[in-house]
């Protein structure tokens, strides 16, 4: 198993639900600090997970000599700076979406990681639940044909009190709006399962909220192994679901529409066929359940760390999905279809933020 990981966690709110996570893996972690700018919420954090030492600035948990891990979760507009912080301190980083607010920030991190000999794992948890994976095990096994098409609906409910918080809905500060932060994790599963895409359409609106950045977005897309993608994303429903379907050759696959649950249990696998049908029971059988979300993110990057395996979601996961992120913008704004890849060349490498009101 190998020694447990010191790890110091950055930010206490979905900071907490790393906590938990960790604490889930008691031989693989150890959180030994945690660090905000808010030192009463990390004193309460650290008394309720019994976390022994509370900082308010991340300079002062860089020093800690007994820290393997620092664990990014401030704020998007802080991700980039802070992971290439801790990096420079000679610590490996976990941090959460969005790794940065351009592809530009995106390569300065990979370079800086290359540099350091240490390792950074950008999240994206909804990999790792057991219905996503299973659909993985039948395309491994072949199961699954060509792709045709895939369907993915972001459909969640923000009201005011979201945006209470100061760094929500800003370009500035949240870098985007559901396109960057919400839908990214249903969009990553496409990528996930099918590689990256080659051409996108996109049309964005501000519709729900008075917000600076998007609201609602309908997004075309061809993947580059040919196959067709629609990706639909609202703040506004008043029912809250998140929907994956994949229709490929010989079976289509439907997720469940629990919407911050929707890549684990329970999906749908349709068989063209009762003999494909019984090759996915059969399949389907041999499935080894791990831990899913966080702890199934961070129980496989203990073992790639010790292993010195890629790590379960890498710098090139998050700079594709940063790459669909500018496409769209670009998109949106051009009213035209944009081709992928991106390179430095691209009018939008630098970042697809507007200026903000404030
Ligand atoms: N993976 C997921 O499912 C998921 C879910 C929610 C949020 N997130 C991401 O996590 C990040 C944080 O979101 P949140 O909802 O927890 O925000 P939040 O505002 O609830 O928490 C952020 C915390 O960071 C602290 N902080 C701010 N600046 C800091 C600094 N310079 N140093 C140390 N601490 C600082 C704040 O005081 C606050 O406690 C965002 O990037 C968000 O997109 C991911």
């Amino acid at each position: 198993m190998g020694e447990a990981l010191k790890v110091g966690v950055v930010g206490c709110g979905i900071g907490r639900q790393h906590l938990d996570a960790y604490r889930s893996l008691p031989g693989l972690f150890e959180v030994v600090a945690l660090c905000d700018v808010d030192e009463a919420k990390a004193r309460e954090v650290a008394a309720t997970y019994g976390v022994g030492r509370v900082l308010t600035d991340l300079g002062a948990l860089c020093e800690l000599d007994d820290l393997d891990v620092v664990d990014v979760c401030t704020p998007p507009y802080l991700h980039a700076a802070q992971t290439l912080q801790a990096l420079g301190a000679g610590k490996h980083v976990i941090c959460e979406k969005p790794l940065a607010g351009s592809l530009e920030d995106a390569d300065r991190v990979a370079a800086a990681e290359k540099r350091s000999g240490r390792r950074v794992m950008p999240i994206f948890q909804y990999r790792f639940g057991h219905g996503i994976q299973k659909l993985r095990l039948l395309v491994e096994r072949g199961i699954a044909g060509r792709a045709y098409l895939t369907t993915v609906e972001t459909a969640w409910r923000r009201r005011p009190a979201y945006y209470a918080v100061p760094w929500r809905s800003r370009w500035a500060t949240e870098l985007g709006g559901p396109v960057v932060n919400l839908a990214v994790h249903g969009h990553d599963l496409v990528y996930y399962l099918l590689g990256p895409a080659k051409s996108v359409s996109a049309h964005l609106g501000t519709l729900v909220n008075p917000v600076e950045t998007e609201d609602c977005a309908a997004v075309s897309v061809e993947m580059a192994d040919g196959s067709l993608c629609t990706l639909a994303v609202t703040t506004g429903s008043a029912h809250e679901i998140s929907r994956h379907r994949f229709c490929f050759a010989g079976l289509s696959a439907e997720s469940n529409t629990e919407p911050y649950r929707s890549s684990h249990d329970p999906w749908t696998f349709t068989g063209d066929t009762p003999a494909i049908d019984d090759r996915i029971r059969e399949a389907l059988a041999a499935f080894e359940p791990r831990p899913e979300g966080f702890a199934g993110q961070f129980s496989r990057y203990h073992q790639a760390l010790q292993s010195g395996a890629e790590l379960p979601v890498t710098l090139a996961d998050a700079r594709a999905a940063l790459e669909l992120i500018t496409a769209i913008y670009h998109s949106a704004r051009t009213r035209a279809p944009v081709q992928l890849p991106l390179d430095v060349t691209h009018p939008l490498y630098g970042g697809w933020q507007l200026p903000g009101r404030s």
